[in-house]
């Protein structure tokens, strides 16, 4: 078992429940004897899975394996390919007879079909879809009944690591047979004034009983999370509505809402509507919907607007995998990213390149987050042989509604991406396919604007961008004016920017635009100045987006490292294409060969502003001196310890929100200067090494406003482990991050110390997984022992469910004093 969610919200309520089965699943990787596709042995009631391993889910088939270097880089280097099976037994009690009951399931990577008791019942193959299965048919009450699911990832279906398995929560929902149905409700306020806002409540509900029935429904509404008692009627059904058998029928609740509160990112305040469907007085069902009041509005002269105030969206590309903990999804993990960027100053982000797991969405509205939900990476052109081009014509529109009606009700949502880099972009097939999905999304959304992510010039002019209401441009800033002249009408925002890439705590020397790349290291220099050809360096972006206001603003790829895309040590052909100069790919090409390195180590990306860990890269306070320009603050790279650079050129680089700064190294100043127009750093590019203390003094409007140092450190003598926490739920799901670091005798940290780390955990818990964030780290997640990478590393912690008493992590190496840390329940 990798990472299990454990607990997750169940609910109850007259007429519904809805629990999560993430407990006592079976688990078999591959197709067992006399099992297939079709189903054949493993999907019958009575195979004997005694032999099968035990687990709980959210369970990632692959990130619990060893990485293979010879596997491509650009998935990730983990066994996520072919095929799993688990199984679970349900108990469904006699009393339940007569009940509707569907399973949930959250997201199943990939292409899975669900039988229960042998009988085929459903299933959906794209893996980020949730969806729903009806098993009422086929169980039996008063027994127990046999859920089996199997999944299969197609090899070379995907661009990046999309794992393996029932990844994300399952749920089992028993209603009344007239209920509402799966995602059937959306909330929208027309008018939010100071002292009221119009909401209209479109519930839609089944009937799977035998008669016609005739309901209504009423609406109440209360803060989320106030004491019983707080919920105001909003209103009920203008008419009661007659259902027949087999049939589903809207019901619309409107009312007025005094005094109404909005949501917004610094404010998140969220409502929850508490619906009962009832035929004349008997509640046949009720079910509370969250939901949030905010204006959004994109504008083609002056971007984008959160409830009347202009806002830049300063957002980042994430994909869904957290790291060592692949993509099983946990919520604290999930939170602690947000956190993170949250401190840097993101207020958006893009789920680049499919919609995330709903608990995700949930926090980005408690959260104050900013979201474009994005359908997929490909249509009918192919990016991949088995990529999702292999379902568009059959999948794409019930994809597409899936993810709409599950989202609208999340105000974090601002806008829908059809796709991300089409290829149709530039052919008029595009353009008729683009309008299609438009108009899906407009059939179950009035609300919100249509994008789209795109990677060509031509299709900002040649029809393509008329059928979205805002435009998202891939790297391309240098275009931006050209679109504002022909395209006034039009909002625009940078759907992806820069992809600058880096290794956290890396530095190459001689510093020139072209020497990105570690001498035999397969790292990247992280001054922060190199980005595959198709990309750019933040700096420009931000230049250009400054000459440009009218731009809504920008999603940075990427916030975190991710698994995958390894770039520029893909290992398949395209590799060396990626960097731009020839000079400069010609010499990494005879290194690999000088190196017998054919095969690349490397196993995640590079374009994380965080590390896999989360570990801040350089780049963290580039963007938080931009995004936060009220924060005083100030960032010195590279780190002082260069005992073979004495007396050598060693270019310093300042990151600030002041606007000017002065350097000094061992007290002696370097000069001051001044950031000029478009310019994002403070440079001193020839300052001569020496050990000591480089210490920057920074200055806004010339008032001293922040201060930054450097000191060259002693050699490492002790280690400490530090947690984000040290007081965690013991729900099975909860965890505790602790970060290791390398310190000297005067406790500070070594910044280029890799030492072997040995970890033993005392305790009812266990260590989840372990990495350092080095892209080339080919050891598995789940161990005991791990390196330090550039001075750091990070083991992850939970404890059992119902673990008691306290977790003690000890952490050794070799000599250096050794570390614990304490995290109690
Ligand atoms: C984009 C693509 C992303 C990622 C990125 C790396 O073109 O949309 O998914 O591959 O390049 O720079």
């Amino acid at each position: 078992m990798m990472v299990s969610g454990g607990v997750e919200k169940e609910s109850t309520s007259v007429g519904r429940s809805r629990i999560c089965i993430n407990t006592a699943w079976g688990f078999h990787r591959g197709d067992p004897h006399g099992a297939s596709a079709a189903g054949g042995s493993c999907a019958a009631r009575d195979y004997d899975d005694a032999h099968w391993r035990q687990l709980d889910l959210p369970h990632d088939w692959a990130a619990e394996q060893s990485f293979d270097i010879r596997l491509p880089g650009e998935t990730g280097k983990l066994p996520w390919e072919g095929v799993g099976w688990y199984r679970r037994t349900l108990r469904l009690d006699a009393a339940d007879r007569g009940k509707h009951v569907h399973l949930e399931i959250d997201g199943a990577m990939s292409h899975a079909t669900v039988w229960v008791n042998g009988h085929r019942a459903g299933g959906w193959p794209y893996g980020y879809t949730s969806f729903e299965v009806d098993l009422t048919p086929h169980l039996v009450f008063g027994e127990d009944n046999v859920l089996a699911i199997r999944l299969e990832n197609p090899p070379e279906s995907s661009r990046w690591y999309p794992g393996g398995g029932l990844y994300r929560n399952l749920w089992l929902r028993k209603t009344h047979p007239v209920a509402v149905v799966y995602n059937g409700v959306n909330i929208v306020a027309d008018n939010i004034a100071k002292r009221f806002a119009s909401l209209s409540v479109a519930i839609d509900v089944g009937n799977h009983s035998a008669n016609s029935v005739t309901v209504r429904a009423l609406v109440h509404v209360s803060p989320k999370g106030a004491t019983t008692g707080s919920d105001r009627y909003l209103g009920e059904s203008a008419q009661p509505v007659e259902i027949r058998p087999g049939s589903v029928a809207r019901l619309v609740v409107e009312g007025v809402l005094e005094q109404p509160r909005r949501w917004d990112i610094d404010t998140p305040f969220l409502y929850e509507a508490s619906i009962r469907i009832v035929r004349e007085s008997e509640v046949l069902d009720s079910r509370r919907e969250r939901f949030g009041l905010r204006t959004i509005h994109f504008d083609a002269v002056s971007g984008f607007w959160l409830n009347g105030r202009r806002l830049r969206l300063q957002g980042v590309c994430m994909h869904h995998d957290l790291g060592p903990l692949g993509a099983a999804i946990n919520r604290r993990a999930m939170e602690r990213q947000l956190q993170l960027l949250r401190e840097m100053g993101c207020n958006a982000i893009r789920c680049s390149h499919n919609p995330p797991a709903p608990e995700w969405l949930d926090l980005c509205d408690e959260m104050g987050f900013l979201v474009i939900d994005e359908l997929v990476d490909c249509w009918r052109e192919p990016k991949k042989p088995n990529g999702y081009q292999t379902l568009f014509d059959c999948w794409a529109e019930k994809d597409l509604r899936a993810m709409v009606r599950r989202d609208r009700n999340h105000p974090c949502v601002i806008l829908w991406s059809t796709g991300n880099e089409i290829p149709e972009q530039i052919t008029p097939v595009g353009v008729e396919l683009s309008a299609r999905l438009g108009a899906v999304v407009r059939e179950e959304d009035s609300t919100r604007g249509v994008t789209s992510g795109m990677n060509h010039v031509e299709s900002a002019f040649n029809g393509f961008e008329r059928t979205l209401h805002v435009f998202g441009w891939n790297y391309k800033p240098r275009h931006y004016s050209e679109f504002i002249a022909k395209n006034p009408a039009l909002p625009l925002l940078g759907s992806e920017t820069a992809s600058c890439i880096s290794s956290r705590g890396e530095y190459v020397f001689p510093v020139s635009e072209d020497q990105a790349a570690g001498k035999d290291s397969f790292q990247v220099s992280s001054y922060d100045l190199y980005a595959p050809h198709w990309a750019t360096t933040p700096d420009v972006e931000f230049e250009h987006q400054d000459r440009n206001p009218s731009v809504a603003g920008e999603f940075v790829w990427t916030g975190f490292d991710y698994l995958g895309e390894p770039t520029p040590y893909n290992d398949d052909a395209s590799t060396l294409l990626n960097i731009a100069d020839p000079g400069e790919r010609e010499k990494l090409r005879q290194e690999l060969v000088s190196l017998g390195k054919l095969q690349m180590p490397a196993r995640s990306s590079y374009f994380g502003i965080f590390d896999l860990c989360g570990f801040r890269k350089d780049r963290f306070y580039l963007y938080q001196a931009r995004w936060r320009p009220e924060l005083p603050m100030a960032h010195l790279l590279p780190h002082w310890n260069w005992p073979d650079r004495v007396g050598r050129t060693t270019p310093v680089h300042l990151y600030t929100s002041g606007d000017e700064a002065e350097l000094f190294l061992n007290g002696r100043s370097l000069g001051r200067k001044k950031r000029a127009r478009f310019e994002y750093r403070l440079r001193w590019d020839d300052v001569t090494y020496e050990p000591g203390e480089l210490r920057a003094v920074a200055y806004k409007s010339g008032r001293i406003w922040a201060e930054a140092s450097r000191e060259t450190t002693g050699k490492p003598v002790a280690l400490r482990a530090t947690a984000d926490r040290v007081r965690i739920a013991s729900d099975g799901s909860d965890l505790a991050f602790v970060t290791v670091d390398v310190v000297d005798s005067l406790g500070r940290p070594v910044p280029m110390a890799n030492v072997r780390l040995n970890f033993d955990l005392r305790g009812e818990g266990e260590i989840v997984a372990v990495d350092n964030g080095d892209p080339t780290r080919l050891e598995p997640f789940r161990s005991t022992a791990c390196k330090t990478f550039n001075g750091l590393a990070l083991v992850i912690l939970r404890f059992l469910r119902q673990g008691r008493g306290s977790l003690v992590l000890g952490v050794r190496a070799g000599a250096l004093s050794p570390a614990n840390v304490t995290i109690n329940s």
